[in-house]
């Protein structure tokens, strides 16, 4: 079936600056329905619990910051102490849940045709400073991973996106119970 439904949370940088609507609205205007809506502030237990703990997820999350560092020319050694990537993604997991428990934060149910590649693709890749034009990480950010990592933080990118169909029955279940959720 390709009719699917997708976990979008507006992290705190987002609701910080005023940009509810404006990203909201970029998903209504593609044609993907709200289904579900709420605003939190979570706490560290819940982020901690959100995020995968899996080795996969860290080495993953590790990969990325390691990249950036790579096309810099920059020795990861010098900068976090690491080069292994499983190792970074526990520290970038530690700054996530920082992060996303800095202020409130908007968690949202999408749902349409290929509601979990469509909005991945309007929210564009993790970091904002190579996300394209159009996208809301590249039109509404420019961070990098490197200058996060400079400044002890994670990237701040705006909007969190379930990244499968899987992960996202996941994401939503852990925040929505079933009666909460519209059709
Ligand atoms: O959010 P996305 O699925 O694009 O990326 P992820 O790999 O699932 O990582 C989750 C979040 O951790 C990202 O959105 C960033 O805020 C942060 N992160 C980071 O700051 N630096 C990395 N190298 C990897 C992730
Ligand atoms: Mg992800």
């Amino acid at each position: 079936m390709p009719i699917e439904r997708t976990l979008v949370i507006l992290k705190p940088d987002a609701v910080q600056r005023g940009l509810v609507g404006e990203i909201i609205s970029r998903f209504e205007k593609a044609g993907l329905k709200i289904v579900a809506m709420k605003m939190i502030k979570a706490t560290p237990e819940q982020i901690e619990k959100f995020y995968p703990s899996s080795e996969e997820w860290y080495r993953s999350a590790g990969s990325k910051l390691l990249k950036a560092y790579q096309e810099l020319g920059i020795d990861p050694r010098s900068k976090i102490g690491t080069d292994d990537p499983v190792l970074v993604g526990k520290k970038i997991k530690e700054s996530l849940v920082k992060y996303m428990t800095s202020g409130p934060i908007v968690i949202l149910v999408l749902k349409g045709n290929r509601a979990v590649e469509v909005v991945r693709k309007l929210v564009g890749p993790t970091s904002p400073h190579i996300a394209p034009p159009g996208t809301i990480r590249g039109d509404y950010s420019c961070d990098s991973p490197d200058l996060a990592a400079e400044e002890d933080r994670v990237v701040y990118n705006l909007v969190h996106a379930s990244d499968s169909v899987a992960e996202a029955e996941r994401e939503i279940r852990f925040w929505f119970r079933e009666d909460e959720i519209l059709d």
